[in-house]
């Protein structure tokens, strides 16, 4: 089973990867820092006998994009997992344009574009599994999170409404709704030690990922904290 991890460089994709590497087949890691990439890459080589492949760049960059295809038809995908994500947190009246453009590109365009770009690879295999990495404030509504919850609930119903499609051709669209984990995303923030452990939440994820149930399928799920 050949993965593709958008946001693998760090924090929950980082974990998702190194679980990939290990258990499944070919992995093609994605973040914007070449040396940490290269370097993350290189011990899962080392540690797993893979050839992990990477692509480097700004997921808001249609040339990115581009390039995340390209790297999903030569690995022959059969996973995509869109992970990659930013979070922001504050008075919803000082939001600028631009950093509303940033994270609703980042959070919902980018994976609905990704998605569109590699579902034919999918639909030529007859199967397939697109994974997206939700929030808990995709389902919830959040003072100070305004902008944050529409980035995520507007993936959802892109995601939603496109599983009917997917179907269609043996692709399953999995939603997972995440509460707050303790990544570098939740750095600083209150209530940082009682949050999800990451390598936990991989492992949950990394085991729905397996290759397909004779009679059934799981649309999305819920992780949240104890
Ligand atoms: N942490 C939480 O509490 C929490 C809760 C619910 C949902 N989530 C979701 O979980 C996912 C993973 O988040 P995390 O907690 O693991 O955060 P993280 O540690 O900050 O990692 C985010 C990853 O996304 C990549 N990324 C962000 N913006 C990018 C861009 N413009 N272009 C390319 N890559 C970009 C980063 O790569 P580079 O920095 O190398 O570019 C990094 O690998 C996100 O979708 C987030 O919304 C997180």
């Amino acid at each position: 089973m050949n993965v593709l991890i958008t946001g693998s460089s760090n924090g929950l994709g980082r974990c998702l990867a190194r679980k990939f590497a290990r258990d499944y087949g070919k992995i093609i890691l994605h973040g914007r820092k070449e040396a940490q990439l290269t370097q993350f890459r290189d011990l899962l080589n080392e540690d797993y006998g893979t050839q992990a492949d990477m692509v480097i760049g700004d997921i808001r960059e249609e040339e990115t994009l581009l390039a995340l295809y390209t790297a999903a038809v030569r690995n022959k995908i059969d996973v995509l997992i869109n992970n990659a994500g930013v979070y922001v947190y504050g008075d919803p009246t000082k939001t600028t344009l631009a950093d509303m453009d940033s994270v609703i590109t980042t959070n919902m365009i980018a994976p609905m574009r990704l998605t569109l770009l590699v579902y034919p690879i999918m639909v030529a295999k007859g199967k397939g599994l697109i994974v997206n990495i939700n929030s808990l404030a995709g389902k919830t509504l959040n003072d100070k999170e305004a902008v944050y919850c529409a980035s995520k609930h507007g993936l959802r119903g892109f995601m939603g409404s496109f599983r009917h499609e997917a179907r269609k051709h043996g692709v399953d669209v999995l939603d997972v709704y995440l509460g707050a984990m303790q990544t570098e995303m939740m750095l600083g923030r209150p209530g940082y030690d009682g949050m999800m452990d990451p390598d936990e939440v991989a492992d949950v994820i990394a085991g729905l990922c397996r290759d397909s149930y004779d009679s059934l399928r799981v649309n999305e799920i819920e992780i949240g904290r104890l």
